[in-house]
């Protein structure tokens, strides 16, 4: 438990070397980069939409399974179990609650992600497979990040999208944390007790970069959907099919292969028919 943890937190000052630091350092561009792009300004200015949010949440639901699932598969890998904390952090729970209040109990029919998402899941699930410590990078990008400027944009959300209580917004609740900075602190601790050789360490150093990456092409891709979806019913492409998007009751749909055949049937036979009526 946190508070167990907390007393084996190690009094020693930070240095330079540490990785805490290291990472804070090599990932700070990128960190400006993200809290830039279109989809974090929204949410900066009070502007995130209920269909920015939802479609958020989807992909942020495929993220946290591949990462909690690689992170409870590799729980007791040196690299992982100094910061292996999923009664404090995870998150996919509280997102599928979330999912469930503004989709309705067939939520799982009806999350769509882009390309983006599905390619920072397939990176999350090598990683967990061929270099388990590279997890530290996106464990660390994740949820510092959601523990540090996400606890204010947990607030805007709730203001910008009218929400009355803090229904849909259990993502930004960390009830097992009762100080996010005392919890930052061990989390950084932790992460510098992780022996790593230089090699690694610059891997690991490396894949923290990648992971602001993935993250800030995943809110491009998203603003891309929203985009389409609100001029006109765009293709839009996923890891594995193209499919075209549309909002129905504030709700999205897909639009599958099958259902674009119907149609073609039908202005296939609306066609010969008027043919046959104008002989
Ligand atoms: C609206 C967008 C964002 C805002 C306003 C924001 C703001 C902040 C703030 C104020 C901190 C604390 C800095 C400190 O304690 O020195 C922080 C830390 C952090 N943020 Fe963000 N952030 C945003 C987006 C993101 C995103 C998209 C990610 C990654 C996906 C991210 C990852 C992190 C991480 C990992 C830290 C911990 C840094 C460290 O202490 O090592 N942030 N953020």
């Amino acid at each position: 438990m946190y508070t167990e943890k907390k007393t084996q937190m190690t009094a020693e000052p930070m240095s330079d070397r540490d990785l805490s630091e290291q990472i804070k350092q090599v990932t700070k561009e990128n960190h400006v980069r993200a809290e830039n792009t279109e989809l974090m300004l929204s949410f900066q200015r009070g502007q995130v939409t209920l269909q920015q949010y939802k479609l958020l949440l989807c992909s942020l639901y495929e993220i946290y399974q591949a990462l909690e699932e690689e992170m409870d598969r590799n729980c007791n890998h040196p690299g992982v179990a100094p910061i292996y904390f999923p009664t404090e952090l995870a998150r996919l729970e509280a997102i599928e609650k979330d999912l469930e209040f503004f989709f309705g109990q067939d939520w799982r029919e009806k999350i769509i992600v882009p390309a983006a998402t599905k390619r920072y899941c397939h990176r999350l699930r090598q990683i967990g497979k061929e270099n388990p410590e590279f997890l530290i990078a996106h464990a660390y990008t994740r949820y510092l990040g959601d523990l540090s400027g996400g606890q204010v944009l947990g607030r805007i959300a709730q203001k910008s999208m009218s929400l009355k209580s803090s229904e849909g917004l259990s993502f930004f609740a960390f009830p097992g944390v009762s100080s996010p900075n005392l919890f930052k602190q061990l989390y950084r601790s932790r992460m510098n007790s992780v022996e790593l050789t230089e090699e690694e360490r610059n891997g690991v150093l490396e894949e923290a970069i990648m992971a602001f990456e993935f993250n800030i092409q995943v809110f491009e891709d998203l603003q891309k959907m929203l985009g389409n979806i609100e001029n006109k019913p765009q293709t839009c492409s996923t890891h594995s099919t193209s499919v075209k998007m549309l909002f129905k009751d504030g709700t999205l749909i897909k639009r599958t292969p099958l259902l674009r055949m119907v149609l073609a049937i039908f202005v296939a036979l609306a066609t010969v028919s008027m043919g046959i009526y104008a002989l």
